[in-house]
């Protein structure tokens, strides 16, 4: 096996790169493919490296078969995408066999946790890149190519940076994410994403704005803002402190701009000036993600969540009041260590009481490291898997009555292409419901009034009006 080479942040510096890189022409691999296994923060960070790419002369393939580079952009947050994450991994070993010239980079927040372990269990692994190591992309990247050698960049660097985001790359899309923020304080319980996204840390609003401005030109007309809690955004510039609301104020003044929308935010951090930015803000989005996690307060305490169940619900009324009909949608999981029948009743009954929109539902996955991990009186698989199944199965009975009451009425719909079987268009309401319609292409990245003829589980079906 090559030797490792092993970097603390900033010490991949110009004296590493080897003089043949700089005295003579290199014939470049020319072409990439990426797999994104993670939330929309890890498909953010796909984009970012494949726009580097893009620039560098290196196109993008849909076969990892036909590619020179392949990226696996990893998620730590359940076992589930972990072990996915490995039997990826096999099938591009299998690939190398065949080619190994392959260059084969592993990043995101797997390879942030499993950095060391991945790099000496797999010689195949050419590099591993942590979240906060992106911006090191195209110089371990060219290292790699030189001089064969393997690298492991998973430091903590303490303001992340990435290669140019925005141009030129967005062209065929509607709608766009913008990180506002990396990382996250809040370490609850069960999490790991502290540990491998680090502490967090606010991008500058200059940055900010640059950013969403790329994407305008480009033709977006939705922007997604990311981070694991935007309601802790916070800018202190030199003209005047920036909180999530003033930047919401300040986006939602770009003229291209017709939707905007924000995720993730914590309930114990959202303030009544937020709430009220849904009524007095027009271009946001009337959607929440608002994850809730857990319906009973003994076991919300454990998880450390910083909230009860009844604030949790009061919050819901104050969305409600202030933006009637507002989307909510929410995580929630089971099993977490203790949980008994009655805090399971207890989520079941937050279920009926709140009606989400939808919800995204979990079996807790213990995570090495978190303080979960080392709790008493874990669930049964057994158990976890059979209240999940009670649980999926009323939630979607709330969906499908939710989406129903649209049937008959008359919606905007921000149309972002062809929808996945063909032939009809397919966009979203400003609830973010995913509706289906026959119209020309032509109506792409436009806004279009619908009416809503059937009402499904994950889509809507209409008619243009
Ligand atoms: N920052 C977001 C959550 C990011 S992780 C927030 O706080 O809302 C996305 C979701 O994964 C979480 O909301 C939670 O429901 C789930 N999750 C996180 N860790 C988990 C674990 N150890 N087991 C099961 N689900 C987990
Ligand atoms: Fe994880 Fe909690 Fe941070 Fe969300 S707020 S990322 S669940 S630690
Ligand atoms: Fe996202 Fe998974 Fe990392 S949910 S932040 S990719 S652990």
């Amino acid at each position: 096996m090559s030797k490792v080479k092993e970097f603390h942040p900033f010490e991949l510096n110009s004296e590493r790169i080897p003089q043949a890189f700089l005295m003579k022409e290199i014939s470049l691999p020319k072409h990439f493919y990426i797999k994104t296994m993670g939330c929309q923060m890890n498909a953010y960070d796909s984009d970012s490296l494949a726009q580097a790419m893009i620039k560098d002369g290196i196109s993008p393939v849909n076969t990892p078969e036909n590619a020179d580079i392949i990226l696996l952009n990893t998620c730590a947050v359940r076992a589930k995408p972990e072990q996915k994450a490995y039997s990826f991994l096999g099938r591009m070993f299998s690939i190398k066999k065949e080619n190994p010239d392959l260059i084969l980079g592993v990043i995101g927040c797997l390879a942030q946790m499993k950095a060391l372990d991945l790099i000496k269990r797999f010689p195949e692994i050419d590099f591993i890149l942590g979240p906060r190591e992106l911006g090191r992309f195209q110089e371990v990247l060219k290292t790699v190519e030189i001089d064969h050698g393997r690298i492991v960049a998973a430091g903590s660097n303490p303001a992340p940076l990435r290669p140019e985001h925005g141009k030129g790359y967005f062209e065929k899309r509607v709608a766009g994410y913008v990180s506002i923020m990396e990382g996250c304080n809040n370490f609850c319980s069960y999490c790991i994403v502290p540990y491998v996204r680090g502490r967090e840390i606010s991008r500058s609003p200059h940055e900010i704005l640059i950013e969403v401005e790329n994407l305008l030109t480009a033709g977006i007309k939705e922007i997604t803002l990311l981070g694991q809690n935007v309601n802790s955004y916070l800018w202190d510039g030199r003209d005047k402190k920036w909180n999530f609301r003033v930047l919401l104020d300040e986006l939602s003044r770009l003229d291209r701009l017709l939707r905007l929308r924000f995720t993730t935010s914590h309930p114990k951090d959202l303030s009544d000036d937020l709430i009220h930015s849904f009524h007095d803000i027009r271009k946001l989005c009337p959607h929440i993600h608002l994850p809730f996690q857990a319906g009973s307060n003994r076991i919300l305490k454990l998880m450390r969540r910083g909230y009860t169940r009844e604030a949790y619900l009061e919050l819901i009324k104050k969305l409600r009041q202030v933006k009637p009909g507002i989307a909510i949608t929410s995580d929630v999981m089971v099993g977490f260590p203790g949980e008994m029948d009655e805090d399971f009743e207890l989520t079941l009954d937050l279920l009926r009481n709140v009606e989400f929109d939808s919800l995204f539902s979990f079996k807790y996955s213990d995570r090495s490291g978190t303080s979960a991990e080392a709790m008493n009186n874990k669930i049964r698989d057994s158990v976890k898997a059979a209240r999940l199944s009670v649980l999926q199965d009323l939630q979607k009975e709330i969906t499908l009555k939710k989406n129903k009451e649209l049937e008959g009425k008359r919606l905007e719909v921000l149309v972002e292409g062809k929808s996945k079987r063909g032939g009809q268009l397919t966009g979203r309401t400003v609830s973010n419901k995913v509706v289906n319609f026959n119209g020309n292409n032509s109506l792409i990245g436009s806004l279009v009034t619908v009416n809503i003829k059937r009402s499904f589980l994950n889509s809507l079906r209409a008619e243009l009006t």
